[in-house]
């Protein structure tokens, strides 16, 4: 709705800027001005001034500069119609008339909220009921508080139809349950019938903190807990989560959980956390993390991005760090990259696989909590490091194909200046990248300068070609993927880095590897190629570099007490000789692990399919696995050392 301008004239009038500025900063009077500490920044000194006659504020620090309105706004992350409001109230006027369609509505649209508020108070009461035992129970038995179940209204919606009969009893009309959805139609000339029953209630409250929606949890585990069973087979007792369906007050898109508690601590911390659940939300404020909101079991919309930065400039969204939860991650980066903005973006916290915000908050603290966002990652890293582990950069044709696919990520951005920038970023990390890729002959010189002058160097054979420094991955018929496997990768990675003179002992064998993971692998790439081409690198400049490239995450999850547990000898102050030793050993593991995978594989395809083939192909893998003297009785799932 558009507001007269002699109306918000009549506010600015009845309220000076002093006035409201003056509730939430200390002004002291200097001549025809107030100054003060600018809320915007942190200062020690006054660069905040007011003036009445003029109606305006300046920070002189971070250039803010406004009316009352953009101050109310801006300090208590409101928007403008509910600015409008908010002071309109204050000086005590009243809003706006408006056309009689937009009356009609605004009635039918008081008595639906009238309905939702009356029903979240019944399903609060009946959780303090004998009937909601169970409910509270399980709530306490999550770690709630009292006060925290206050705060968010929690409630529980007993079994039959309690709210269709109470609510027709005083008289608010089945249209007004039905468009509310309180009360579901019944099917086939049946009996429409309460749409919440028997379960634990969170009711979705809109800006103004209004309740709108809910959403009903099942009252425990469901059978296969985790977010796996949001498509998977429902219970008997239906989906986990059953969620109003869109009504006229409620746009599931326009909509993040917990957005109204959250947007005051928002604004004062300049910062805003994403969730993806109800209860991540809810033990997120618990903690002490306030300004927390979550999408409501969907991908994030445009609108809820732009929802977001009118609460804070770059909103942390978390993820869980298993496969589901980072493609949920690259949806998001995709979709919030035309919406970019200067000075806006998201950041990425990809927490451990499996946990999500409300596990961490219990299991490590709000200090665990503190450090997994600490840790989150821009939005460029987020896209670069995508397109990296999907491409190959080993020729010019490849090397091609790989700035093509990430300049096309920066195409996607519409504002010019963040694309700009974007592209800049990328072309950079592309020359850092292609600087080592370059030239892997003249790498492979290094080493034999000694020989030069001699005619020939016994032992060394010069015509056999330099390895290529990305080999096509070994046809593999089967990987060993297990968590064993993976460590051992880890320490393989962990033990070059920290000692990157192995680098000419373990180049061929790392080179032909290919990890499990695709983002280690692409670290294992660039770092093999750094090292080649600058032989004299010490530890601290190829992190340096690995850093600059995007990979800072990785380095963290690999050269840490985690990996140095299993292997001593990776550390930084192990020596050349153990290193070399304990690097050769888990090598060894390593392929073995891979090999004896192979073998089962080729078993099962023996036993479906026996031929002169199969069996050769397990006749040969079994005498890899098992060497010379190997008898029949050793199973190969006994992987001997
Ligand atoms: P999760 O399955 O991760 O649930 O779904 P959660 O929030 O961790 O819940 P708890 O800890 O098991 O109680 C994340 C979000 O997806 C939506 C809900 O909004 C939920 O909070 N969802 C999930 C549904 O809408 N329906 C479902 O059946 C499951
Ligand atoms: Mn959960």
């Amino acid at each position: 709705m558009a507001f007269p301008p002699q109306f918000l004239d009549e506010i600015r009038t009845r309220l000076s800027v002093s006035t409201v500025v003056g509730r939430r900063v200390k002004l002291i009077r200097r001549g025809r001005e107030f100054v003060g500490l600018s809320p915007f920044t942190n200062e020690k000194s006054p660069s905040f001034t007011i003036n009445d006659d003029k109606g305006f504020y300046h920070c002189f620090s971070s250039g803010e500069h406004g009316d009352i309105f953009t101050f109310v706004m801006k300090t208590q992350n409101l928007s403008f119609p509910e600015a409008v409001e908010r002071l309109a109230e204050e000086a005590g006027l009243e809003m706006p008339r408006q056309t009689p369609q937009e009356a009609t509505d605004a009635a039918q649209g008081a008595r639906g909220r009238e309905a939702v508020d009356a029903a979240c108070t019944l399903y609060e009461q009946a959780l303090r009921a004998p009937e909601g035992r169970r409910a509270l129970e399980y709530l306490k038995g999550r770690g709630l508080t009292d006060e925290t179940i206050k705060r968010f209204r929690l409630g529980y919606a007993p079994g039959g139809n309690v709210v269709k009969t109470r609510f027709l009893a005083r008289g608010v009309t089945e249209d007004i349950l039905l468009e509310t959805r309180l009360v579901s139609p019944g099917k086939d000339g049946r009996e429409s019938f309460d749409f919440f029953r028997d379960r634990v209630m969170f009711p979705i409250f809109d800006l103004r903190n209004r309740p709108v929606a809910f959403g009903g949890r099942v009252l425990g585990e469901t059978a296969g807990e985790g977010p796996q069973t949001n498509t998977g087979a429902p219970s008997r007792a239906g989906p986990k989560y059953l969620n109003s369906p869109d009504t006229p007050l409620f746009h599931k898109g326009q909509i993040l959980y917990g957005m109204a508690l959250a947007r005051t601590a928002a604004a004062e911390k300049r910062e805003i956390i994403v969730a993806e659940g109800y209860m991540d939300v809810i033990a997120l404020a618990q903690a002490g993390f306030t300004h927390a909101v979550a999408p409501l079991g969907t991908a994030m919309t445009e609108s809820q991005i732009e929802l977001l930065w009118r609460m804070a400039p770059e909103p942390t969204l978390c993820f869980d760090g298993d496969k589901a939860g980072r493609a949920a991650a690259l949806r998001a980066a995709e979709r919030a990259l035309p919406l970019l903005k200067p000075g806006l973006s998201l950041r990425f916290a990809i927490l451990p696989a499996g946990k999500d915000p409300d596990d961490i908050c219990r299991r490590e603290g709000p200090d665990g909590m503190a450090q997994v966002l600490a840790d989150a990652a821009p939005l460029s890293d987020v896209v670069w490091r995508q397109v990296l582990s999907e491409h190959r950069w080993d020729t010019p044709e490849r090397r091609a194909g790989l700035e093509k696919a990430v300049l096309a990520k920066a195409g996607l951005i519409a504002d010019e200046t963040v694309q700009a920038q974007y592209r800049r970023l990328f072309r950079d990390r592309l020359f850092e990248l292609f600087r080592s890729a370059g030239s892997p002959q003249g790498t492979r010189a290094r080493g034999r300068g000694a020989n030069r002058s001699g005619a020939s160097a016994p032992g060394r054979d010069y015509r056999r070609p330099p390895p290529p420094l990305q080999p096509a991955p070994v046809r593999r018929i089967a990987r060993d993927t297990t968590a064993a496997q993976r460590t051992r990768e880890r320490i393989l990675l962990a033990t070059l880095l920290n000692h990157p003179g192995l680098r000419d002992h373990v180049e061929e064998r790392l080179g032909a590897l290919s990890l499990a993971d695709s983002r280690l692998d692409s670290l294992r790439q660039i770092a093999l190629m750094h090292i080649a081409q600058n032989p004299e690198l010490d530890f601290e400049a190829l992190r340096a570099h690995l850093s600059n490239l995007g990979f800072t995450e990785e380095l963290g999850n690999l050269l840490n007490s985690d990996t140095y547990v299993h292997a001593r000898f990776a550390r930084p102050a192990a020596s050349m000789d153990e290193a070399t030793a304990g690097w050769d050993h888990t090598f060894t593991l390593c392929q073995r692990a891979d090999l004896v995978a192979d073998l089962k594989r080729a078993e099962t395809e023996l036993a479906e399919n026996t031929s002169d083939e199969t069996m050769a192909a397990h006749k040969a893998l079994h005498a890899l696995v098992y060497p010379a003297s190997d008898d029949d009785g050793d199973e190969p799932g006994h992987s001997k050392r």
